[in-house]
């Protein structure tokens, strides 16, 4: 348990956008601040954080959430785990008892992995720093790279011993648990260790916790691989990894340009010689997820390629993936024999920087350069060269820079420009039938979710027929309760003028309270209840109860019900609320007074309609009563209504 003056220091100080911008990207758009959503693919920003009520949302998803929201759905913790996190990052000190071995087996599994790779990367680090071999095989191997002993230190770089066993035995007797060992790769199903006789290089995810390791081998054995890697895990998938994004990440937002290279050595050389943004794809092409988790910190990419063309050719095939998510990418070809880490040991930063610049080539530059190099003069795969060229330049969703590389296409392989547009035109109608496609077969999908429908199977035939169903009074009861508890999560603590020195809070509660039963909703009621109680013992409430609130209940709702389409609209920048509306947060007491109405009104209906079929039921009894109260009723009903509209006007 974490005592709640700590939860209260940790909400205090962990800005939302600050703990967001760890991970996303985000740029200031009048009182917002907009990114690409890490939870879906986007091409265009819709994720909007609110520093001023402290919550984000996607208006592509829908997923929306405070601080501590953000990292309990990115990092795929515990809310407890959560708000660990951000007591670590803001240097919070948690007060908690020792993990016991008894406790360590209740821990989430992947909480477990994640302790069970930070003991292997102790023992790995003690292994090189402390022991004989260590020193004498592993350490001196990396001075001979040239990695000075802060860069063994931040990357954790570690060391495997020759004798097969010393680690698995050593995590055994420290209790560590033999199954998740050997599913983390770590030791084989023998108990004996997976890595042995190879320096280490630990792979961290987003959040600098590591997932994988990675052995190099130090002799010259062609039977072996160079690298052994750990397999995948719950805590490791190695498409959505990239080596160094951790380290990396501020330098790529900084310069705006992630730089990719092949291996974990380039990556540590560069970084060390001060080129920061720099990560390795790992020896395998690009996938998708990196290319998209790229894109959230910058839209610009340099792949540096290893001066041996062999395999370039296949590293091309995924690369049109960028293309179609709008980066722009250049791309380098090392000198022949060279790769990043030899070449800049070789040139030094500045050198290695400028062949960078001027030896970087756009895609389809890059690729047309390459392909005709291969295709020589003949004119059947120069003409597969062509098509291969076009399809990669349909797939380009900008159309402006679509007609640049057709320009240029056509001066480097000598075509007309007309026909090239014409080959282009044929593949993008190609893409947009398909697209269409898609579309309709998701919109379908969503009528048919929105849609309340009736099942009926046919008694003769069998036969089964959806029939839609037209009456939804549901939702507008639904409407009206919403916008009440909006009102009281985001207004509670405004003053209304009207009712003398009343705040929003002191207005609707009581009434609200007298007629609590009438929230269906179970998640409203559950908040006016909590509400309610803070009214009873005298205490305040402000907005920020109800978004860190412990029942995740009222927490989500609450924050999905602070956003509005329409607050986090960037109205200021399409210059058009000035003229038509005020911003609902400057209408909140109008909009308090007509909530409070259209709620008395549903109330109202109700008792009217039930005294109503009293009256027609008991028929002998004297009704005289009865029917006074009714009219009543029905002058109250007709009074709000008449107010309605005259606020609606
Ligand atoms: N790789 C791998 N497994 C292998 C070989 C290579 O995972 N058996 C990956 C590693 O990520 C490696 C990258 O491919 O870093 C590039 O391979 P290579 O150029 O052979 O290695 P370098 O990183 O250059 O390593 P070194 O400089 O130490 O030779
Ligand atoms: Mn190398």
């Amino acid at each position: 348990m974490i005592p709640a003056k700590t939860i209260d220091d940790i909400l205090s100080v962990a800005r939302v956008e600050e703990v967001i911008e760890d991970f996303v990207a985000l740029k200031r758009r009048g009182v917002n601040m907009m990114g690409l959503c890490p939870f879906h693919d986007e091409k265009t920003p819709s994720f909007t954080v609110s520093p001023a009520k402290g919550i984000y949302k996607c208006f592509g998803c829908g997923k929306s959430g405070t601080s501590v929201g953000f990292i309990m759905e990115h990092e795929n913790l515990s809310y407890p785990e959560a708000l660990k996190y951000l007591a670590n990052k803001y240097n919070i000190t948690v007060e908690e008892r020792e993990v016991s071995p008894e406790d360590r087996a209740v821990l989430q599994l992947t909480d477990a992995l994640h302790i069970v790779n930070n003991f292997a990367a102790e023992h790995f680090t003690k292994n090189l720093l402390e022991t004989d071999e260590g020193k004498a095989v592993g350490l001196s191997y990396f001075k001979e790279r040239g990695f000075r002993q802060h860069t063994l230190d931040q990357w954790q770089l570690g060391f495997a011993m020759s004798s097969g066993k010393a680690f698995t035995n050593l995590a055994l007797e420290k209790q560590y648990n033999l199954e998740h060992l050997q599913k983390l790769g770590l030791s084989t199903q023998y108990e004996s260790d997976f890595f042995k006789s190879r320096v280490i290089f630990p792979i961290h995810n987003l959040s600098g916790k590591i997932v994988a390791f990675a052995g190099r081998m130090l002799s010259k054995d062609k039977n072996q691989p160079k690298y052994l890697n750990s397999p995948e895990s719950e805590i490791y998938n190695k498409r959505k990894i990239l080596y160094g994004f951790y380290f990396a990440k501020t330098a790529i937002r900084k310069a705006d340009e992630c730089i990719v290279v092949e291996g974990y050595t380039d990556v540590l050389t560069l970084f060390q010689g001060g080129v920061e943004n720099v990560v390795a794809s790992s020896g395998t092409s690009f996938t998708v997820d990196q290319i998209r988790l790229i894109k959230r910190f910058t839209d610009n990419i340099k792949i540096i390629y290893d001066g041996d063309p062999a395999g370039i050719k296949a590293a091309l095939r995924g690369l049109d993936l960028v293309l179609a998510e709008n980066m722009d990418v250049r791309l380098v070809l090392l000198p022949k024999d060279e790769d990043p880490d030899s070449f800049f040991k070789k040139s030094g930063q500045d050198a290695f920087s400028k062949y960078l610049d001027e030896n970087a080539k756009d895609f389809i530059d890059f690729k047309t350069t390459l392909l005709l190099s291969e295709a020589g003069n003949d004119p059947i795969k120069r003409s597969h060269v062509l098509r291969d060229i076009v399809s990669s330049i349909a797939l380009i969703p900008d159309a402006i820079k679509r007609a640049m590389y057709v320009k240029q296409t056509s001066s480097k392989m000598e075509i007309e420009e007309a026909i090239l547009i014409a080959e282009v035109e044929k593949d993008l109608q190609k893409l947009k039938k398909e697209q269409q496609q898609q579309y309709h077969r998701e919109k379908l999908r969503e009528d048919r979710n929105n849609f309340v429908t009736e099942v009926i199977v046919n008694p003769e035939d069998g036969q089964v027929e959806m029939i839609p169903t037209t009456t939804l009074p549901k939702i507008n009861d639904e409407h009206q309760e919403r916008d009440l508890v909006r009102i009281l999560i985001t207004s509670c603590d405004l003053m209304l003028e009207k009712n003398g020195d009343v705040t929003v809070h002191e207005y609707l509660i009581p009434f609200v309270e007298e007629n609590i039963d009438f929230l269906a909703n179970k998640a409203y009621k559950k908040i006016f209840e909590f509400a309610i109680s803070k009214y009873k013992a005298s205490q305040k409430i402000a907005f920020k109860d109800f978004i860190h609130h412990e029942d995740a209940d009222i927490r989500d709702t609450a924050v999905d019900l602070s956003i509005s389409k329409y607050a986090f609209a960037n109205w200021e920048e399409k210059g058009i609320f000035l003229q038509t509306q005020q911003m609902p947060e400057e209408n909140f007491k109008k909009d308090c007074y007509e909530s409070i109405l259209r709620f008395r009104l549903r109330v109202l209906k109700k008792e009217i309609n039930e005294l109503e079929k009293m009256i027609l039921e008991n028929s002998d009894e004297d009704k005289t009563i009865d029917i006074k109260v009714l009219q009543q009723l029905l002058n109250e009903r007709n009074e709000i209504a008449k107010e309605l509209t005259q606020i609606v006007l």
